[in-house]
């Protein structure tokens, strides 16, 4: 059965506290929803709040994934946390590369490239941002950025059996905006980023160990159209993950 992903994409919104109410709330929620064998729930705190929410997902099938990730195993690199690290406080994803890191901290598709690898290396599932700015898309580069980012972030990547990896499709333009992206739009753009990996990864693993999310604006009310597109395997959500009362129509989304 394929799964349907929902990934919750917190960034620096919630103080400790606040997070690890909505935690709760989201695993109570999780915990009373009916035909759930399909959904992959996933919840993507700060690094302060990982172990916390760590313990109280733990028994919950609501599963963790961090914001980030460094690409060396250890050493002298301040402030930066490895994937082991990651692992081994109960993260099962991490988002990299998503546009706002690669806007203001100047994340380039090397980086993103070398923190992909080390995720995989330590049993992780990247979770990989795409999209391109308004200025691109207004002159006509949608396509080639994305593929851009696409083939240079997954440079010299080969996915082992039992591998998986996201591609989360976020048009820059849309997040945060309250107007996501018409969803025959994201299914057209979705199909396109599937079909663009066939050119450099084999047919059977881009079908079986790939998934494309979409994320921008994601709310209660147009989650359903993106969720029953084809080539949509999740949204990854991030404004209206943080408030239960936007977030639960979200996961009750059918
Ligand atoms: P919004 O859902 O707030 O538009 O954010 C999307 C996003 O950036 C998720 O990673």
């Amino acid at each position: 059965m394929s799964k349907t992903y929902i990934i919750a994409n917190w960034k620096m919104n919630l103080m400790p506290k606040e997070a690890i109410l909505q935690a709760k709330n989201i695993a109570k929620e999780y915990k009373s929803l009916k035909g759930k064998k399909d959904l992959e729930l996933v919840i993507c705190p700060s690094f302060t709040e990982i172990a916390a929410i760590a313990k109280i997902l733990q028994p919950t099938g609501v599963f963790l994934g961090s914001q980030d990730v460094f690409w060396e195993e250890k050493g002298s690199y301040t402030s930066s946390i490895s994937a082991n690290t990651l692992k081994e406080y109960g993260c099962k994803y991490v988002i990299i590369g998503h546009s706002e890191r690669r806007k203001l901290l100047n994340e380039s598709n090397e980086s993103i490239n070398l923190k992909i690898k080390a995720a995989l290396k330590a049993g992780l599932i990247p979770i990989l941002c795409i999209g391109e700015t308004f200025t691109e898309r207004q002159a006509g580069q949608k396509e080639s950025v994305l593929f851009d980012q696409v083939l240079n972030g997954l440079k010299d990547i080969w996915l082992k059996k039992g591998d998986s990896l996201l591609i989360a499709y976020e048009p820059v333009w849309v997040i945060g905006s309250g107007q996501a992206v018409d969803p025959d739009e994201a299914e057209i753009t979705q199909a396109a980023i599937k079909r663009s990996l066939l050119e450099f990864m084999p047919a059977g693993v881009v079908a079986d160990n790939i998934f494309v999310l979409y994320g921008g604006s994601v709310n209660g009310m147009n989650v359903k159209s993106f969720l029953s597109k084809p080539s949509i395997d999740g949204v990854l959500v991030g404004g209206a993950s943080i408030d239960i009362e936007k977030f639960k129509p979200i996961i009750n989304y059918k």
